[in-house]
């Protein structure tokens, strides 16, 4: 379970805070979508997940089936199972992402003392990993090279999701890099990735993004904080209302 508790987060070197007392839990096997207005802190926290430079927590405390996470290197946090998906941001040209794929992999197998893969071995559990994210669109043959010499960003990022087998998954997702075939990747790829022992939390104010993945919970960044929190249907009502009830809180 993940457990933010009255987090506040400024910038390092600024005099601005961005969180003033986020407070949220994401229980093991569920879907919580955070949306919320451009510049309200979403990446802001989703970095901060991820142990960014630039950002300092001056209270309260993210808990990581019962440990906290805020002292922790961005590899030990990986090695506890913290995956965030822009945390290993590239383009995967052919085999040398494969090569960095795997590396990431068995840096990750060897802090969690497994014996690490080899060539082959690795190259099965590519093909595996992504027969069950359902991810052959393209001809059937060789669907995992189809899927990384495709060259999608989108597509390697949940392939590193499905390879690294994380049991917290955070996506910030934007808008502008979203386009329907994203979108679907996305969404089927958080979906196949659904099992009891894993909390995921998207970020997005995309809500096209929600029908397809349909979230447990949605909560609503505004101001800092967590201003709302309800079931599927509140990221149908902000699609209507926007987001102005809760910055009009903020002003
Ligand atoms: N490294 C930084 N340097 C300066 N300002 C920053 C930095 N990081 C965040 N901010 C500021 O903090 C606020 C929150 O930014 P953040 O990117 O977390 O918002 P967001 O909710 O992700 O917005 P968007 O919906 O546009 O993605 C904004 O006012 C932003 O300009
Ligand atoms: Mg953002």
């Amino acid at each position: 379970m993940l457990e933010i508790k009255n987090l506040h987060v400024k910038l390092a070197d600024e005099d601005k805070q961005i969180l003033k007392g986020l407070t949220l839990s994401v229980p093991k096997g569920e879907v919580h979508a955070i949306m919320g207005p451009n510049g309200s802190g979403k990446s802001t926290l989703a970095y901060v997940l991820a142990g960014r430079d630039g950002y300092e927590v001056t209270e309260g405390d993210v808990l990581w089936n019962g440990e906290s996470i805020l002292d922790m290197e961005p590899d030990e946090r990986a090695a506890k199972g913290v995956f965030l998906a822009f945390q290993y941001p590239m383009e995967i040209p052919g085999v040398a992402g494969l090569t960095f794929l795997r590396t990431a992999v068995n840096a990750v197998r060897k802090k969690r003392g497994q014996d690490e893969m080899t060539t082959p071995g690795f190259m099965k559990f590519v093909k595996e990993q992504a027969a069950k994210a359902q991810h052959r669109r393209r001809n059937a043959e060789a669907p995992s090279q189809c899927w990384v010499l495709g060259g999608e960003k989108k597509r390697s990022e949940i392939l590193q999701m499905a390879m690294l087998e994380p049991t917290l998954c955070v996506l910030d997702e934007t808008d502008s890099g979203l386009d329907i075939d994203a979108l679907k990747i996305v969404s089927d790829g958080v979906n196949a990735l659904r099992s009891p022992d894993r909390s995921t939390l998207v970020i997005t104010h995309y809500q096209r993004l929600l029908n397809h993945i349909v979230p447990d919970k949605v909560h609503v960044l505004a101001d800092g904080r967590i201003q709302k929190t309800g079931g599927k249907e509140l990221a149908l009502e902000l699609e209507k209302s926007g987001y102005a009830e809760f910055t009009g809180k903020a002003a």
